[in-house]
């Protein structure tokens, strides 16, 4: 077969412009012979030293796991093509049909991603008030904390025991964007910090909210982590503290039930202040319900509100979507 020969100090430049040029031949492996390399090529090149040799084939890794899992023929298009990192921790949602062979679908995902140390499936929906959802362990450490490292921050949360989702990393940088030095934020839902610990980069003073004790443990545990010293974390009822803070900045990270609590988000925005409301809505119609419960809410208070931005977060299940939508309370 035929191979380029070069000196070890020019292998870098040479493998970069054969590659650059189609030439380099990927499914063999580069030979080391002393001082020099020989990279196997698809053809001549001129200005370099041909040499005819054998190359063992590369070893090709795969890049999903469903190109390693061993599963019946007839169930892998049923396969998901993703899964949630959480820190070290996979989270995937199997169909039905697909339970029975966990183990076997945990195992692949480790063996393909090295930095995982454990599986785990979904065992049912965000539910309860806590918004935590079941989980069934499928493969490797039987372990549920986890150190997650997002937009610059690390947090530290137990996966079983409090909401996060890494998708929403995006939506959570872009409200930093927004946000402006200075701000006194309240963050209503704040789980584990999130938001709270991001924004505190900006803000004056974040007033963290969460009624999960073990949320507010790992909040507590994050401030400290990010060295973040203007982060107030409240645990309790979102209900018994709204309106006796003043805020720039409000975000109401609870889709399900936010407009339970547009009232106590108004109350606790000073005039002319912003608050982020997410919620859920079908693809057909997203944000007219929302807007119309963000209206009449204001309504009753006397207050005028100002529609700044709606946008879709994520699709959220079939034909629906997570909405924002960012609006002014003018008092
Ligand atoms: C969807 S999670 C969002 C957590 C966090 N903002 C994040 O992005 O990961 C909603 C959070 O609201 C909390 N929660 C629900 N009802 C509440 C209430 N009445 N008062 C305060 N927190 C509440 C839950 O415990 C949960 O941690």
């Amino acid at each position: 077969m035929m191979g380029v020969r070069v000196h070890r100090r020019d292998g870098e430049r040479v493998r970069r412009l054969l590659a650059e040029l189609g030439l380099l031949d990927t499914g063999r492996k580069i030979r080391r012979e002393g001082e020099f390399l020989i990279f196997p090529v698809k053809g001549p090149i001129e200005g370099f030293e041909i040499v005819e040799t054998e190359f063992e084939p590369a070893e090709r890794r795969a890049h999903s796991y469903r190109e390693v899992v061993e599963v019946p023929e007839e169930l892998k298009p049923l396969l998901p093509s993703s899964f949630d990192v959480i820190g070290d921790i996979a989270i995937i949602e199997l169909p039905e049909g697909l339970m029975e062979y966990g183990k076997a679908i945990g195992e692949a995902i480790l063996k393909v991603h090295r930095h995982i140390r454990a599986v785990f499936a979904k065992g049912g929906k965000v539910s309860g008030e806590y918004r935590v959802r079941e989980l069934v362990h499928l493969a490797g450490e039987e372990r549920t904390e986890t150190l997650h490292r997002e937009n610059g921050i690390r947090l530290r949360l137990d996966v079983s025991r409090v909401y996060f989702s890494p998708r929403l990393a995006t939506e959570r940088m872009r409200i930093f964007r927004k946000s402006r030095p200075g701000e006194v934020v309240f963050d209503m839902f704040a789980g584990v910090g999130p938001y709270s610990i991001l924004l505190a980069k900006k803000a004056e003073l974040v007033f963290a909210c969460d009624i999960n004790p073990w949320a507010v443990r790992y909040l507590e545990e994050n401030v400290r982590l990010n060295r973040t010293n203007n982060v107030v974390p409240i645990l309790g009822d979102v209900r018994k503290v709204a309106g006796r803070v003043e805020a720039d900045r409000v975000v109401m990270n609870l889709p399900k039930f936010a407009d339970r609590f547009l009232r106590e988000a108004m109350l606790s925005v000073r005039n002319g202040g912003i608050v982020h409301y997410y919620g859920f809505g079908p693809e057909e119609d997203l944000f007219s319900e929302h807007e119309g419960k963000i209206k009449a809410v204001a309504g009753e208070l006397g207050f005028g509100v100002e529609i700044l931005e709606r946008r879709k977060v994520r699709p959220y299940a079939p034909r629906q979507f997570n909405i924002a939508v960012d609006f002014r309370v003018l008092k």
